[in-house]
């Protein structure tokens, strides 16, 4: 997908190198927040989980029936993690460095408006895979198409995060500033790779042990 080109240098990486990039680019500044570190973890994690999602639309895309329980787990952790803690405490950050005063509003207005887009896309293709576990006729180019603009649109959104508005951010915002975010920000654990629950995503645990392992 054309439009979304800043995410598919991340695409081509290997899974490897896409952590130890982000891996770096989190290690690199000094000072760096908690709240800053937590961020760039977190987009380690969910690049980790966009290439699973991607291997699985690969299998269903060649005609395999992919791990439906994973994909499903994939998504969940999508829509709790990432929107109900990643995105809110991201958006603390950039109403407050709109506050402040930035030349590159444009950065932080559009990566607001993006975080309400993005449950939406998930939400799409969660409801298509339902679809499809619940025997619906649906085309399963269709399908695919709904997994591939959710991948495609997180990795544009990530890069435009962590090349523009984190910088941005961080040289904006005084310690002060970061205290009161941490203060607002919502507290929940990553039920995946922080505080695990394990029930929840018993197919994804196996899948991140078998990666671990090999
Ligand atoms: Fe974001
Ligand atoms: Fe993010």
């Amino acid at each position: 997908m054309a439009s979304y080109g800043a995410g598919s240098r991340l695409g081509n990486a290997r899974d490897d190198g896409i952590l130890i990039y982000h891996f770096r680019r989190g290690c690199e500044g000094e000072n760096m927040h908690p709240i800053m570190a937590r961020l760039t973890q977190d987009h380690a994690r969910l690049t980790q989980v966009l290439t699973m999602l991607e291997g699985l639309l690969d299998r269903f895309h060649e005609g395999v029936e992919p791990d439906y329980e994973l994909m499903n787990e994939l998504l969940e952790y999508m829509n709790t993690y990432a929107d109900v803690v990643h995105h809110p405490t991201e958006d603390l950050i950039y109403q407050r460095v709109l506050e402040k005063g930035t030349e590159r509003h444009d950065v932080f207005e559009i990566l607001i408006r993006q975080h309400a887009g993005l449950s939406q896309v998930t939400k799409r293709f969660r409801k298509s895979i339902e679809g499809i576990l619940n025997e619906e006729v649906l085309l399963r180019e269709d399908v695919e198409a709904n997994g591939r603009e959710l991948v495609a649109v997180n990795r544009a959104h990530m890069a435009l995060e962590d090349d523009e508005a984190f910088p941005i951010a961080r040289e904006t915002l005084t310690n002060e500033d970061w205290n009161a975010i941490e203060a607002l920000a919502p507290v929940a654990d990553d039920p995946v790779f922080g505080n695990p629950d394990p029930q929840r995503f018993k197919a994804l645990y196996r899948q991140l042990n078998e990666q671990t392992h090999n």
